[in-house]
């Protein structure tokens, strides 16, 4: 979907954003909280672990492929699908085309997997996903079985990579922040801005491209029909024309959502509603039940290769009390009007 234009695009987009409606979001609310505290409830008792590999992957996972509607026999595979596609983005100038047909070939044999899975839907329909993309129709149109099959690994790895990435960085940030994780456990910090701030300040996609499909003037310049374009989502993010400090991460800053991490316009992000709902449901979960999070050592900052994307490889925690936290990076006290830390 993200590289259709309209008329195409609008069509096919408008199917698939109505199935992010609110009602459906509220519906599917207690399944995104159920597997929320199905993962943690195992790690509150460990010593320390990996916030990354052990949560924040597997819970944004689980829960898009719930959404979707794709049985959870085959959630193990998918993941063993996703972890390859992102090794390819990660490779793409070393591994380069090997490990790119590699995924090709692996996406390919998903197909008759998605057409079995979309016949049955298409003769039972289901509260979820793929079956709202196949029998609901805005606009009149509804979406054919070879455009749904499209769209699903594409919801896949966009619904999973980039929640998981913005849950383990907004806590990273909370956690080197000088109030810690006590903030958000004694509920100081709401929840809504902690997610609307760590976007902002670090939110997982840095850019997008773009080609300028007619002459267009922006900003003052001409650029040429067929111009390739780097949009900076999160240079953005950083204007300090728009964000007063705008390179520390503080979650009591005004205004919270006028934010790029979801892109603008006609593309922007199609399941940023469920992106809020799973990074606020994990947040809670975790304020409640690992209420004296510590970060285990300074290693947060070591991100993934993989342009436009920004991932942490890991983030280690301890669910128990242990020493204060890290000072602010350098040395740097907080400005007097931010309450917050430097963003890494
Ligand atoms: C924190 C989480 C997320 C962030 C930061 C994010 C960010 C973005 C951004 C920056 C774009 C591109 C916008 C543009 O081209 O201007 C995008 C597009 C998109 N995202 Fe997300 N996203 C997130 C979660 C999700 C989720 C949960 C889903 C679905 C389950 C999703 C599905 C999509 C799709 C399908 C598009 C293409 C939309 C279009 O071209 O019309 N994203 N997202």
């Amino acid at each position: 979907m993200g590289a259709l234009d309209a008329c195409e695009h609008t069509r096919l987009r408008a199917v698939v954003s109505s199935g992010f409606s609110p009602a459906i979001l509220k519906a599917f609310e207690p399944v995104v909280r159920a597997t929320a505290t199905r993962l943690l409830e195992p790690l509150a008792s460990l010593p320390e672990f990996d916030l990354v590999s052990q949560f924040a992957s597997p819970y944004c996972l689980a829960v898009t492929l719930q959404f979707l509607g794709i049985p959870t026999e085959t959630h193990d595979r998918c993941e063993q699908r996703l972890e390859q596609g992102l090794g390819s983005m990660q490779h793409g100038g070393s591994g380069g085309p090997g490990l790119l047909r590699a995924y090709a070939e692996e996406l390919r044999e998903c197909e008759p997997f998605a057409r079995d899975l979309i016949a049955q839907r298409l003769a039972a329909p289901a509260p979820d996903l793929i079956s709202h993309m196949l029998h609901e129709r805005p606009g009149g149109h509804r979406l054919s079985t070879n455009e749904v099959i499209a769209q699903i690994p594409a919801l896949i790895t966009a619904g999973h990579l980039s929640p998981a990435q913005a849950l383990a960085s907004v806590v990273g940030h909370q956690l080197c922040s000088p109030g810690g994780w006590h903030e958000v456990a004694v509920g100081s910090v709401p929840i809504p801005q902690l997610v609307e701030e760590g976007l902002r300040a670090d939110g997982p996609i840095i850019g997008t491209y773009r080609t300028a499909r007619n002459e267009v003037t922006v900003a003052g310049r001409n650029l040429p029909a067929g111009t390739r374009l780097l949009l900076l989502y999160g240079s953005a993010n950083h204007d300090e024309r728009k964000f007063r400090q705008s390179d520390w991460f503080a979650p009591r800053r005004q205004p919270q959502t006028s934010h790029l991490a979801f892109g603008r316009g006609a593309h922007a992000c199609v399941g940023a509603t469920l992106a809020r709902l799973e990074l606020r449901v994990a947040l809670e979960e975790m304020a409640a039940r690992l209420p004296t999070l510590t970060l285990v050592s300074e290693t947060v900052s070591v991100h993934r290769p993989a342009f436009p994307q920004r991932s942490l490889t890991a983030l280690w925690v301890r669910p128990g009390t242990c020493p204060p936290q890290r000072a602010p990076v350098d040395g740097a006290g907080s400005p007097s009007d931010v309450d917050g830390c430097p963003v890494y």
